[in-house]
């Protein structure tokens, strides 16, 4: 049996997207065989929702903005879901999903309306959604038996001692955010978005292998309007290779785009931008 593959879609704010970032990776998501596509989190931003912004901003303007939002988030996702035609989909809700929640909390009657699941029409796409932010939930990989299965645990489940990988949307912001977060795991290594950076650190154990906490950059652009010093954001997304007969034997790729383009683990460069065709020199003489 060959490996088994898990491509991890990080941070992409929709409407504050990178398309040329996520154009690229769709085209490697083409040419690869996927098992496991899972969404990290903050697919949407959700900003009309956000404590930050006032009440002013909350009228029939930004719901109409929301359900615009929504829509395209909806859609892109389908298009990921589409270019990877992976066996498996998974979204775990970042803290910009659960926006939604905490609105709907003090506006009951849009309740129904900002249900992320619905919104992103996630049963169309066969995804399972994991409430990573508002319930502390975490998913994970592990090795059984032979093969590589998902599952999904409440923040009050026991996780046995199964070797696996776990993934949520983020804990942490801090400078240290990966070590801090696997250390907090107690689980094995784990995989965040969030911090919109790329990270990979380890802590100390007794054994073959230390676990490690990994971030995967983000699909957003850098020019967002409460950004304003130098950040240590890095567009990408991540790769994990599982080999199901080997358990705790895995591999991690943190692939990073740069204007758009990158290279992929397969050696070829993705090019997500798009741009007008030169004219040749004698074509554009005919037209002056
Ligand atoms: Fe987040
Ligand atoms: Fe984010």
């Amino acid at each position: 049996m060959s490996v088994v593959r898990a491509i991890v879609v990080p941070d992409a704010q929709i409407p504050f997207h990178c398309y040329p970032s996520m154009r690229a990776m769709m085209g490697y998501l083409r040419d690869t065989k996927v098992d496991w596509l899972i969404n990290i989190g903050d697919w949407e931003d959700n900003r009309e929702l956000s404590r930050f912004v006032g009440k002013k901003l909350k009228t029939a303007f930004a719901e109409d903005n929301l359900l615009a939002s929504s829509q395209l988030a909806g859609d892109l996702w389908a298009e990921f879901v589409d270019a990877a035609n992976a066996s498996h989909r998974v979204f775990l809700e970042g803290n910009h999903e659960s926006r939604a929640w905490h609105f709907s909390e003090t506006h009951p009657g849009f309740a129904e309306l900002l249900d992320p699941k619905r919104r992103l029409r996630l049963d169309e796409t066969n995804t399972l959604y994991v409430p990573a932010d508002s319930e502390g939930s975490v998913f994970r990989l592990e090795w059984k038996d032979g093969k590589i299965a998902g599952r999904s645990y409440a923040k009050s489940e026991r996780i046995e001692t199964l070797h696996g990988f776990g993934f949520i949307h983020g804990w942490y912001h801090n400078k240290y955010h990966s070590q801090q977060t696997v250390a907090r795991f107690g689980h094995g290594s784990i995989g965040s978005g969030h911090t919109h950076d790329m990270q990979r650190m380890q802590i100390e154990r007794f054994g073959p292998d230390s676990p490690e906490g990994i971030t995967f950059g983000s699909l957003c652009a850098y020019e967002q309007p409460y950004i304003k010093s130098p950040t240590r954001w890095q567009k990408g997304f991540g790769e994990l290779l599982f080999d199901p007969k080997n358990p705790g034997l895995y591999e991690v790729n943190q692939i990073r785009i740069v204007d758009g383009r990158f290279i992929g683990p397969n050696g070829k460069v993705y090019d997500g931008q798009w741009r007008r065709k030169k004219r040749s020199s004698r074509s554009s003489k005919t037209t002056r």
